[in-house]
This record gives structure tokens, sequence and C-alpha cells, in this order.
């Protein structure tokens, strides 16, 4: 694809060079040039981005089963969690590109699982389960509005920081403890693997 796009985008440069020998910088007379450089520079962006979404689902393909891979994204959220709750209140940009992390690591998490997981829960019979967790999902967004709207040198920062990371560890031992791997184990291999790359493409395309 990128290879398409970019011989797309050498023939496009190449004939607009042939039709003008005016100067690339000059906007009123000659602007096809720059124009054309301008797309050609989006669709490359765009094949760069696809590029690295197609890296980035190589190594979650790679990462194991559906229930290793949400547990790594546990992990990986309560260490964010942690670097959180290390900071102090002058560390206000760190704090803001931390809460932007964490925001956007756990809405791709609860994509993956609302999109997949829950719902082969709901087709499995156990629907409550899926619905107490997707409440939860609901208490998550919660706390990052709150953050969100709350100055990042507030004195109650960390305690909703500390708050916030117990809800999200007790909702992940429910999911890593009880119910993923009973799940996992009422499913054929081939319910598994499907499921595993169900939730990777959904992944994917939250990257
Ligand atoms: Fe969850
Ligand atoms: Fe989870």
């Amino acid at each position: 694809m990128a290879t398409r796009t970019q011989s797309r985008q050498s023939n496009r440069s190449t004939s607009n060079r042939a039709g003008s020998d005016r100067g690339a910088f000059s906007w009123s007379e000659n602007a096809g040039p720059i124009i054309a450089a301008a797309i050609g520079g989006a669709a490359l962006g765009f094949a760069a981005n696809f590029g690295r979404k197609a890296m980035m689902q190589g190594m979650a393909s790679s990462a194991g089963d559906w229930d290793e891979m949400l547990a790594a994204d546990h992990d990986a959220a309560l260490a964010l969690f942690d670097k959180m709750l290390a900071t102090d209140p002058t560390q206000t940009f760190k704090r803001k590109m931390l809460l932007m992390k964490l925001t956007h690591a756990l809405d791709k998490h609860a994509h993956q699982e609302e999109m997949v997981v829950y719902p082969a829960l709901r087709e499995a019979n156990e629907a409550g389960d899926a619905d107490h967790l997707e409440v939860e999902h609901g208490y998550v967004k919660t706390y990052l509005y709150e953050l969100g709207q709350m100055a990042t040198d507030a004195p109650n920062w960390l305690e909703t920081v500390r708050e916030f990371r117990d809800a999200v560890r007790s909702h992940a031992h429910m999911e890593e403890e009880e119910v993923f791997p009973r799940f996992k184990q009422e499913l054929s291999e081939e319910q598994n693997a499907k499921i595993t790359s169900m939730v990777n493409r959904d992944g994917f395309w939250m990257s």
C-alpha cells in the first residue's frame, strides 16, 4: 500500500514539475505543485500511520491470547497510575500528559472489552458478569471526567487518582481472577483464537 501511494505521489510530482518552469514558492501564479505536494504529504502521512498501526497490530498479535493481552493492559494502566501518584502539585504538565496517556489506554482497552469480550460473554449466557463489568467502565469514564475538570494542582488530585486506581485494580482483579479464566476454559481453542483475533482487530482501529 505504501509503495502504491508513494508511486502515485511521485508520478504526480513529476508531471507537475514537467508542466511548469515556475518557482515552487509562487502561490499566486502556480499553486499546483504545492497543493499536489500537500495532498501527497497527507497520503504519505496516512500510509505512515497505517504502517505504524500494522506494526502495533503485529506486536499485539504476538503478545498472546486475548486474556493475556488484556491483563498486560491492566498492568500498563496500573503503572501509569503509579507514575501519577509519584508526582507533586508543581508537576502540572507531567500530570496532564500522564492523564492523557491513561485516558487513551483505558479508552482503547474498554472498547476492546465492550465490543468483543463482553458481548461474547452475553452470548455464552454470562450477561450478569458482562453487565456488571460494563457498568464499572462507566465509572472509569466518570473518574476520567472528574480529573479532566479538576486543576492538576488541586489538593484532592492525588486522592482522586488513588481512589480511581483502587477502582481499576478491583475491576481488573475480577476480570483476571474470576471472569476471564472461567470463560476461557469454557471456550474451545478455535473460539479463543477467534476472540483473540477480534480483540486484536478492534485494538488496531483504536490505536
Ligand atoms: Fe473491563
Ligand atoms: Fe479489562
